[in-house]
């Protein structure tokens, strides 16, 4: 302090008549001669030296508050420092994945921006060893996000170019039209474009601890008996197999849980008429189902008390947990499932000719002859593992993936009519529960039924066309 007082009244005279005072050594201390005229100075000067003197107190003050501050401040930067590179760690893994990350990346980019400047500030304070070495391995940090920067943004250009130049060559012979319609005489509607809120969320009348099933209500409109009917198939055995449904002759005995009738079609969990996976429907007067370890889909005649069977059609039929729905966790042994809608029954699953892509094949229960038949198949080309569930609505098969615990989203949808596709919808499904047992579509009323893990949930399906 002394020394910058004395440096400061040196250059505060220096314009009017400063003296340069020359000391010498003499007996070990140094002496400098003064000469009085320089103490004879005008009282104002003196003043105003005297406020330099408090100037650069206060300055010394200052500095002296800062220097303390980004001591304090140093660990506390450290930290964020650890804490950004730790949350670094996933972008580099995902890199050193080829895989791209441009957006979050680019908001790193801007947060180490940030960092750094507190660094500099921080380091241009104390600059110390620690402080050299944070600004340091900041710098270098930041060149290795600018890198990762740069080729994400390359790369992601150049899988999108790639992705447009797909999709033009592939929209215009491939995608679903907007303004597609069935042509039915039972259906005359676009696309789903909503799903509502779950309208019915109930426990398994068997409990929650049986998580794989199907559920729904009577899917035929013209059985006029069962017209109202709702129906629980549990797998009892393992979350597998089930020989059981359960029927309710309406939907109040169904949510109270009273009242209802129980079918067995087959006398043990490896009966061939058993069913294996969550998948069953009621179409009419039977349930139809996958046959225990077969390729073949069971029609069960709820009033004739008999089962029929048909054999898929296509090059290894996948069962017994071959391909299963997949998306996030398998569902075990859903690898057949049957489905109803306004045109009638229907079946899917995945063959090995097909390359575990979804096929569908339609199904025909020719009363006359009293025999089930596979009248057409079509095959797709979405991975059936790639996929949480699928539904038929208006020979369209509609197919779903997770989102997360409480959500599923449909996101393709094919047309039996055309051959056409549509990968890129976003629908979503809410749900209470993890993991998608079944869904289905009832065409009588327009309802989805989701079997989640032990809880039944239905939902109203809103089309394109209602908008129109
Ligand atoms: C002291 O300073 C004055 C004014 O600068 C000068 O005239 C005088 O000669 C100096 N005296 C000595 C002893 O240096
Ligand atoms: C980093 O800090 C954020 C909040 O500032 C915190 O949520 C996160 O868990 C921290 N990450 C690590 C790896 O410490
Ligand atoms: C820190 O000190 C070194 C040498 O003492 C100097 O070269 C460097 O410029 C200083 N850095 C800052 C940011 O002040
Ligand atoms: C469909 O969903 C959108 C957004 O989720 C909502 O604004 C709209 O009201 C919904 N329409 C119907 C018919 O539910
Ligand atoms: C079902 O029957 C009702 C009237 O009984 C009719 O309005 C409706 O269009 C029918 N639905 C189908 C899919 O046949
Ligand atoms: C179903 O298959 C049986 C036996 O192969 C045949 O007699 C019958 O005509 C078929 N029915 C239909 C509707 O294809």
């Amino acid at each position: 302090m002394l020394q910058l007082l004395l440096l400061l009244l040196l250059s505060s005279t220096a314009d009017s008549q400063s003296q340069r005072v020359s000391g010498y050594k003499k007996a070990n201390a140094c002496v400098c001669q003064l000469n009085s005229t320089m103490w004879v100075f005008p009282a104002q000067k003196f003043k105003y030296v005297l406020e330099e003197v408090h100037t650069c107190e206060e300055s010394l003050n200052n500095l002296q508050e800062e220097l303390t501050f980004s001591s304090q401040r140093l660990p506390l930067i450290q930290d964020q420092f650890t804490n950004f590179t730790a949350r670094l760690e996933p972008y580099n893994y995902l890199h050193s994945q080829g895989l791209y990350t441009e957006l979050s990346l680019r908001q790193l980019g801007q947060e180490l921006s940030q960092l750094q400047v507190d660094i500099d500030v921080v380091h241009s304070q104390l600059n110390n060893s620690e402080t050299q070495k944070l600004s340091k391995e900041a710098d270098r940090l930041h060149k290795h996000v600018n890198k990762m920067q740069t080729i994400d943004t390359l790369n992601m250009k150049t899988v999108k170019e790639k992705l447009r130049y797909l999709k033009n060559n592939v929209e215009t012979c491939k995608s679903i039209p907007k303004d597609f319609r069935v042509q039915d005489k039972h259906c005359v509607r676009g696309l789903i474009t909503n799903i509502s809120d779950p309208i019915t969320t109930k426990v398994s009348p068997h409990g929650k601890s049986y998580i794989s099933g199907s559920w729904g209500k009577q899917a035929q409109n013209e059985s006029e008996g069962q017209k109202n009917s709702y129906w629980v198939q549990p797998l009892l055995s393992s979350h597998i197999w089930g020989n059981t449904v359960r029927l309710y002759q309406t939907y109040e005995d169904f949510m109270a849980s009273t009242n209802h009738r129980e079918f067995t079609f087959a006398s043990s969990y490896s009966h061939p008429s058993t069913n294996e996976g969550p998948n069953a429907v009621l179409y009419g007067e039977a349930l139809y189902y996958h046959c225990y370890r077969s390729a073949d889909i069971c029609r069960y005649d709820l009033e004739a008390n008999e089962v029929k069977r048909v054999t898929l059609p296509g090059t290894g039929v996948g069962f017994n947990n071959k391909f299963p729905y997949c998306y996030y966790d398998c569902r075990l042994n859903s690898d057949v499932d049957v489905e109803a809608d306004e045109t009638g029954l229907w079946a899917l699953y995945a063959t090995i000719g097909n390359h575990g892509n979804l096929v569908i094949s339609r199904l025909v229960w020719d009363s006359e002859v009293k025999s089930l038949n596979v009248t057409q198949t079509w095959e797709t080309r979405l991975f059936k593992k790639a996929t949480s569930n699928a539904f038929m609505v208006c020979g369209v098969m509609y197919a779903t993936r997770y989102v997360n615990e409480y959500r599923e989203e449909v996101f393709y949808a094919f047309d039996t009519a055309t051959g056409k596709e549509d990968n890129s919808l976003a629908i979503p499904l809410e749900k209470v529960a993890k993991a998608v047992a079944s869904l289905s579509y009832n065409p009588t009323n327009k309802q989805i039924y989701m079997y989640n893990d032990g809880y039944l949930l239905a939902y109203q399906a809103h089309f394109r066309s209602e908008a129109l």
